[in-house]
This record gives C-alpha cells, sequence and structure tokens, in this order.
C-alpha cells in the first residue's frame, strides 16, 4: 500500500488541533461522567463525542483502515494487516474530570503491523508531537532530537500508581535505583516526558490505544518499547509494558520479577 506520508502527517495534526480546541473548553464545562471497567475508570460525553468525531474523519479520508478505538465506535480489528489506527480520544480522562489538566488524545497508526506514525496533543499546552520513523518527529513544526541514553540513577521514574503500591514486578526496587518517582496519570504526557528526556522510564499495564501512538515517537527516537518478559509487543491485547532508554530498559529487565 502506498500512503503519502505526509499528508497523513498533516491529517493527524489537523485532527487533533481541532479536538485539542475543543477539549480545553469542554474541560471548563459540566460533565455526564460513567465508570467502565472500575469506580476508577472513567468515561465522559467528551471521551465519547471526540472519539465519534474521529472515527468519521478517519474513515472518511482511508476508508480502506481498520480502527482500534477505546471506547467502541471503530471496528473489530483481528489482525495487523495493512491500515490500522488506534484511537485514544482522551487519555488521562480522570485528569480530565478532576484536575483539568495533564490529558491528552493520540491516535496511533500502523502498516502491516509496523508502527508508521504517531500523535499526541497536550491539550493544556496545546503542543502536539507527531512523526514516525520514516518522517522524523516534531513538537508542532519543531524537530524534536533523540533524548540521551540516560541510566537508571540518573532519571525519573513513572509507574502506574497500583504496580507501584502492590510492589507488582518488583517495581519498589526500580523506583529505589532512580532519581525519583512520579505519576502523571496519563499515558500520553508521560511519553511527552520520555521523549524530552525528563524522565527515563514509563511502566504500565496498557491497552492498545494507550500505547500505540507513544510507541511509534518512542521508537522513532530510539527509546526502547518492551514487554515485561522482554517477548514482542503485541498491538491487539493489551499488557505490562516498559518504555525508556535504552540503559534503562535493560536494567529495569534485570530488575523486574514476574
Ligand atoms: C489511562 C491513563 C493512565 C494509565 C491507564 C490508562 P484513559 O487512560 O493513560 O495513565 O495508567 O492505564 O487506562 O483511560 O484515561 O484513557
Ligand atoms: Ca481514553
Ligand atoms: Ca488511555
Amino acid at each position: 500500500m502506498k500512503i503519502n506520508i505526509k499528508e497523513m502527517d498533516e491529517f493527524l495534526v489537523e485532527l487533533l488541533s481541532e479536538v485539542g480546541k475543543n477539549l480545553l473548553v469542554d474541560s471548563k464545562k459540566d460533565k455526564s461522567v460513567g465508570t467502565k471497567s472500575s469506580r476508577i475508570d472513567l468515561v465522559t460525553n467528551f471521551d465519547k463525542s471526540t472519539e465519534k468525531w474521529l472515527v468519521g474523519k478517519i474513515k472518511e479520508k482511508y476508508s480502506e483502515a481498520t480502527i482500534f478505538s477505546e471506547e467502541g465506535y471503530g471496528d473489530v480489528v483481528k489482525d495487523m494487516s495493512g491500515l490500522v489506527f488506534f484511537v485514544d480520544p482522551i487519555d488521562g480522562t480522570m485528569n480530565f474530570v478532576k484536575r483539568r489538566d495533564d490529558f491528552a488524545s493520540m491516535i496511533g497508526v500502523y502498516l502491516d503491523g509496523k508502527p508508521f506514525l504517531g500523535a499526541i496533543i497536550d491539550v493544556v499546552k496545546q503542543e502536539i508531537y507527531h512523526g514516525g520513523p520514516d518522517y522524523g518527529v516534531f513538537r508542532n513544526e519543531e524537530k524534536v532530537i533523540s533524548p540521551k541514553n540516560q541510566s537508571l540513577p540518573e532519571g525519573l521514574v513513572d509507574i502506574s500508581w497500583p504496580m507501584v503500591v502492590a510492589d507488582r514486578f518488583n517495581s519498589q526496587a526500580v523506583v529505589q535505583k532512580s532519581s525519583g518517582l512520579r505519576i502523571y496519570g496519563s499515558a500520553g504526557i508521560i511519553f511527552e516526558h520520555l521523549i524530552f528526556g525528563r524522565e527515563v522510564l514509563y511502566m504500565s499495564y496498557l491497552a492498545p490505544w494507550d500505547l500505540a501512538a507513544g510507541r511509534v515517537l518512542c521508537e522513532s527516537l530510539g527509546l526502547k518499547v518492551s514487554t515485561i518478559d522482554d517477548s514482542p509487543v503485541n498491538m491487539l491485547k493489551s499488557q505490562v509494558v516498559i518504555v525508556g532508554t535504552e540503559k534503562v530498559i535493560s536494567e529495569v529487565l534485570k530488575t523486574v520479577k514476574k
């Protein structure tokens, strides 16, 4: 399949700038808030309306694509052949509801199973991080350079709070070897910190739409994305993922216990 990568990147940026403008306003409005898998897994009317709009726009332009999205407006995606879009309309819905900051919207695109393009908007900053392995990575129009290959003691780590609290996978030992723990509550915002070298590790149980865009951007900049047992990442299932610098990932793989 021949795809014009620049045209697609511009399309993703256009979609997320529209979504970002709207969500900034929506975050201050009253919301209808429901729960999904647990009392802390939230969904709002804005998660649904944003996803519906994004899926419609993607279908209009790339009718051959399949869409793997969080709130159910996409397709049932059974394999990674062809063009697959992953959509997380609001990433960090808890922050969107409670704090009105540190939330994102994300689109990841894979072609025949390979990372192709990713785009994440930090809604409050109104900055879009976008690009891919054959295109480069940008913050709005500015090119992003690869972060330094920092070691675990040199950097801050971000591990999902249930994992640290329960010391799953020996995660507390990972924190103790680092410069400290930060927990932002939005995968998209954490990917932003990773690509600029402000944090050196993200460890969390992630769904495909949580991981897709960030994986593209991180790998394009030389960061590593791995499962906890060093097996290949499967983009069609939820799994525990570690993302970080090469030095940190090799250290973490030695420290974690399954
Ligand atoms: C959640 C956030 C959070 C991560 C959860 C995700 P959502 O996404 O990214 O940081 O720890 O695993 O589900 O539900 O707000 O899109
Ligand atoms: Ca979401
Ligand atoms: Ca998410």
